[in-house]
């Protein structure tokens, strides 16, 4: 096997554990990983897209969150933001993660869906809900006459993925909120629904869990001045665990149908 079939295969495997709800040893992975390209040959190593990534690492946290925000103020356009995004070297998981999953969606939709952060499938294809849980997602939406087709924009708290599924630390959090904030302020939702627990405690700054928060109409302000209501709710990936759940999942969305046909 080639050196870069060989980080290829350790990639894919990485992801298959994670499907399996298997937690991988993301420092072992990386080890191998390095290995493989040290030992490649030189056309192998020849492939940009394989080239190892290390980030420096001379800033403290706190430089790199005025970083985010210096760079979040200077975005004009979701585009601008992206680029922003994609360059920001502030956040680990970077080093790890194949894409940074942004959004997607329509630019400017009036609901605006946030969730926790990419897993496997949103980390391959550099968007958010791809995946099953993005599946349901599309699904509970739809029976509210959403879709991102259409009328939703939908990003995420955490833009990289985090090692076997964890959920993003608070200082990861922290690097990605300006972009984040930056995201309402361009797009202007009406309504915004925070999609799971780590992404509703994120943006309220709440030490209240998900069961409390759902079936709630929040407030979220952002620095820049923009508001806008924010309906917190079950996570996809957690209905699929939990069907039983979903009942409960119905009542808030047919809140939020209510709020958002008010605000139309
Ligand atoms: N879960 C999330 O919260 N976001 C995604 O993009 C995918 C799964």
């Amino acid at each position: 096997m080639s050196q870069p079939q060989q980080i290829q295969a350790l990639e894919a495997l990485r992801d298959w554990w994670a499907e399996m709800g298997v937690e991988a040893d993301e420092a072992e992975i990386r080890a191998l990983t390095k290995a493989a390209r040290a030992n490649a040959a030189p056309e192998d190593a020849a492939s940009p897209a394989r080239r190892p990534r290390t980030i420096p690492r001379e800033k403290r946290h706190e430089d790199w969150v005025e970083e985010a925000r210096n760079l979040s103020r200077a975005a004009a356009s979701f585009s601008d933001l992206k680029s922003a995004i994609e360059g920001f070297d502030g956040c680990l998981l970077k080093e790890a993660a194949r894409h940074a999953a942004c959004f997607d969606g329509v630019e400017g939709a009036p609901v605006m869906v946030i969730g926790e952060g990419p897993g496997a499938e949103e980390d391959k294809q550099g968007l958010p809900f791809v995946g099953r849980a993005g599946q349901l997602l599309d699904r509970m939406l739809g029976a509210i006459g959403l879709s991102r087709a259409t009328n939703v924009f939908i990003t995420n708290v955490n833009y990289w993925r985090p090692p076997g599924n964890r959920n993003p630390s608070d200082e990861e959090l922290a690097l990605c909120r300006p972009f984040v904030d930056r995201m309402i302020e361009i797009g202007q939702p009406k309504l915004i629904i925070a999609a799971g627990g780590v992404s509703a405690k994120s943006l309220l700054q709440a030490s209240i869990g998900i069961m409390k928060l759902r079936g709630t109409e929040q407030k979220l302000e952002t620095p820049g001045g923009y508001s806008a209501p924010l309906f917190p709710i079950f996570h996809p990936a957690f209905l699929l665990r939990r069907p039983e759940e979903k009942s409960r999942a119905w009542r808030d969305l047919l809140q939020i149908q209510e709020r958002f046909e008010a605000l139309s």
